[in-house]
């Protein structure tokens, strides 16, 4: 067998017998994401969009581009939370996959590229982990990336020439080099002519703490060339190579920003609501007493609330 890059080998699908594309890296099917905790997510996402919406003079259209939108569940909460901005609002689900994009509701623009040109936010949830990584190391003075090759039945792994120079600092000997994340942040700052950029994340500081991970029912799975195709692969985000594109206007965990965006009064909001209807029990008044759980799930310093929300203002 020819080597192959370690990312095409890593995701083989067995099942099927094809490489999966990048999209279907990441950990899906194993975690929930925020907005699938429940809607409290979104509720605070339609929060930051209308302080969005005022900071820029409340255009009209104001676009809203959830990227990497998945079936639709953020959208789905941004809209049931009614913000201000909703009058105007062009929300834009950005999908690769076109099974996922049936499932998104109406009232969005379903679509798989990212819009031309726009005055808003763009968003990604947990999009650039699932985006296709390259193991490098910097050895005897040059850029090598990982390869695999067949011996004797089983898949090793080797270093080739990269033909190209990552945006990564050589003392760091091995890193994984992102450069489909670095292209998608430049294209989502070029696109938007005045607003803000927002990805949300597993994020790292330094090249020399990224991680590749695997994971399969629920735990962590060992090397990503064994077993392949039977398991999620994804990798902590490089802040550093995000930051090379265009340095960011803030960088603060998912509990901070949360909270800037006023999850404690919506949480505060519930447990009021709850406790004047809780003899009723409806359903309106478990909605609000999830807010409580949810928060603490999104807030978990150890879990979500430790993600990182990073922000590109373009003003
Ligand atoms: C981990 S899911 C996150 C879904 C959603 N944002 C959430 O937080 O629940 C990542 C999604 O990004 C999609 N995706 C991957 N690469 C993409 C790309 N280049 N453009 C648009 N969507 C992409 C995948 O198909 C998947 O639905």
């Amino acid at each position: 067998m020819p080597f192959r890059r370690f990312l095409d080998v890593a995701l083989y699908d067995v099942d099927h017998g094809f490489y999966r594309s990048g999209g279907q890296a990441g950990r899906r099917g194993d975690f929930l994401t925020s907005p699938e905790v429940g809607p409290l997510f979104g509720h605070v996402v339609a929060r930051a969009l209308d302080a969005e919406w005022d900071r820029l003079g409340q255009p009209d259209p104001f676009t809203v581009v959830d990227a990497g939108a998945g079936p639709g569940t953020l959208a789905r909460a941004v809209l049931a939370a009614r913000p201000r901005c909703a009058e105007v609002m062009d929300y834009v689900a950005v999908e690769s996959s076109a099974a996922q994009r049936e499932s998104h509701p109406a009232g969005v623009r379903s679509q798989a590229e990212l819009p031309e040109t726009m005055i808003g936010v763009v968003l990604a949830n947990e999009l650039l982990d699932n985006l296709p990584f390259v193991p490098v190391r910097h050895h005897n003075g040059e850029w090598e990336q990982a390869v695999v090759d067949a011996k004797d039945e089983e898949l090793v792994l080797g270093w080739h020439l990269l033909d190209e120079v990552p945006a990564i600092d050589p003392v760091v000997g091995q890193a994984v080099y992102q450069p489909a994340a670095a292209a998608w942040l430049r294209q989502a700052t070029e696109i938007v002519e005045r607003g803000r950029v927002i990805v949300i994340d597993y994020c790292r500081w330094q090249s020399t703490d990224v991680e590749i991970r695997t994971y399969a029912q629920h735990g962590r799975a060992g090397s990503p060339l064994e077993h392949i195709g039977l398991k999620d692969i994804t990798v902590d985000v490089d802040l550093s190579q995000l930051e090379a594109v265009m340095p960011a206007s803030s960088i603060r965990s998912q509990a901070d920003w949360l909270a800037s965006h006023g999850i404690d009064e919506l949480v505060e909001e519930g447990r009021r609501v709850w406790e004047a209807s809780a003899s009723v029990g409806d359903l309106a008044a478990l909605r609000m007493r999830s807010r409580i759980r949810e928060a603490e799930a999104l807030l978990d310093p150890e879990g979500l609330g430790g993600f990182t929300v990073a922000e590109w203002v373009i003003s």
